[in-house]
């Protein structure tokens, strides 16, 4: 049996290209004009999905998309808007429609979203063990993790732009590629790009791509991240960094959902999930100026706030025991067993740096320890540091930003003088700073002094 698809307008124009463009991807159309109908049909048969107009005689689609979604939560809902309503638009995705076309509708962007709704209906696997599968890769069984997870899950399956905030290290870029992984668009590919990594005069031509002979060095056609993504999604990674000349085109090529490559005449139809993250403040820098607010409301969709390390202390050990299987399957070696003592040290230090820096920190421990288990002195944390360099702070207040890079200038100096006072043996180098001989290997390699 063919797909079954209910869609809703009351322009016959649009009602009749719509039919003929379903019909030519074989799927089965009821075309009905008012809400009324469209409830009475949905009485009356399933469908695959729906495509509602946005002002009919009989009400609106935004309490269409509303009502549908406490009774046919399954239902994959999407809405035609009229041609630069926005507003319309975000509201509705917020409102629980995976996705949007505008009008005048471009048959290509439309074949994409219908394409995209056969996906999402049937399920292929159910919410369950899609949340199992998730719980595997964003580590964490307190209730601010599990609700997370459970988010994540639901919104795999909107085609809806998703901000996600958090602290560095929170774990922003492992959940976008969640979100990606268990929705429609997991066999495409997942784009990252670091907004801020990327020079201003080149971030135009790296997102849309070039014509050969754009500009001096545009030796051949190039194309852009936005078509490496095609069908897939795009993570727009420190997205506050992003200049605003390029802010007004991402805007655009959001909303036409389309592009035009530097240098090129004709636009070309993309069809891409956006997801965005930065450690900043989004909304702040929106009252600085340094962000557009029409495209901080375009980004801002569906808000995901991603909690410290601080408020999920109660995960650190379960995260400790599995960063440190991992570590050490790496490094080829025994895994370690942690103490209770420095779990504890573990769940009272503050953690700037979120995950990332405990898994920096179990790192670090893992090349100092010299035991099977690792107690809370080897550990380093930046507290003891201070107290064990106080001798060597004649260089100033160690400045808590800083930290890392200047604990590892120390460590280099005092590497660099062990090894010179032994003429470059290792192993009497090693002994006299009281680590092992494979630690030191390990610190030559990491401080590049090798
Ligand atoms: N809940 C978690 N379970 C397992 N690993 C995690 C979890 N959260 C974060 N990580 C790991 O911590 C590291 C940092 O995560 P990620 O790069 O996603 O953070 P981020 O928020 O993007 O950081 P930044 O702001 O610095 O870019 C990664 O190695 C990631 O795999
Ligand atoms: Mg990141």
């Amino acid at each position: 049996m063919n797909p079954q698809a209910l869609v809703i307008d009351d322009e016959p124009d649009i009602l009749e290209l719509l039919s003929m463009t379903l019909s030519g991807m074989s799927i089965d159309c009821v075309t009905v004009e008012t809400l009324e109908q469209a409830n009475q049909a949905l009485r009356q048969q399933k469908f695959d999905f729906c495509l509602t107009d946005m002002r009919l005689p009989d009400g609106n689609g935004l309490d269409f998309v509303m009502s549908l979604r406490n009774v046919m939560p399954e239902l994959p809902v999407a809405v035609i808007t009229a041609h630069g309503n926005m507003d319309l638009a975000v509201q509705a995705l917020k409102s629980g429609a995976f996705d949007f076309v505008s009008k005048p509708i471009k048959l290509r962007v439309l074949r994409d979203l219908v394409a995209t709704a056969l996906k999402l209906s049937p399920q292929k696997t159910t919410l369950h063990t899609k949340e199992r599968r998730s719980r595997h890769r964003f580590l964490g069984e307190t209730s601010v993790v599990k609700s997370l997870r459970g988010k994540v899950t639901k919104l795999a399956r909107s085609q809806a732009p998703v901000y996600i905030s958090g602290e560095s290290g929170t774990g922003k870029e492992l959940v976008a590629r969640l979100i990606h992984e268990l929705g429609v668009r997991s066999e495409k590919p997942f784009v990252p790009i670091n907004c801020g990594a990327i020079p201003a005069d080149l971030v135009e031509s790296e997102l849309f791509g070039h014509k050969k002979g754009a500009f001096s060095g545009a030796i051949a056609d190039k194309e852009g991240l936005f078509q490496a993504a095609h069908g897939g999604t795009l993570f727009l990674d420190e997205v506050a960094d992003l200049p605003l000349m390029m802010q007004v085109k991402l805007l655009r090529a959001i909303q036409e959902k389309a592009i035009r490559p530097v240098g090129g005449n004709e636009e070309i139809t993309v069809d891409v999930r956006i997801l965005c993250a930065t450690h900043k403040n989004l909304a702040e820098s929106v009252r600085q100026g340094t962000f557009r607010e029409d495209l901080f409301y375009r980004l801002n969709v569906i808000e995901l706030q991603l909690p410290s390390l601080r408020e999920r202390v109660e995960d650190i050990p379960l995260l400790a025991e599995n960063i440190m299987e991992r570590l050490a399957a790496k490094n080829n070696i025994a895994k370690p067993s942690i103490s209770q003592e420095a779990i504890s040290a573990l769940q009272k230090y503050h953690f700037p740096g979120n995950v990332r820096e405990l898994e920096n920190v179990l790192e670090r421990a893992l090349t100092w320890v010299d035991s099977d288990e690792i107690q809370a002195s080897d550990l380093m944390l930046p507290a003891q540091r201070q107290l064990d360099n106080m001798q060597t702070q004649s260089q100033g207040l160690l400045i808590e930003d800083d930290l890392e890079s200047q604990l590892e200038e120390q460590e280099r100096q005092l590497i660099t003088q062990a090894l010179e006072s032994t003429r470059w043996n290792k192993t009497a180098a090693a002994k006299k700073l009281g680590i092992t001989f494979r630690a030191l290997r390990y610190k030559l390699k990491k401080l590049n002094l090798e």
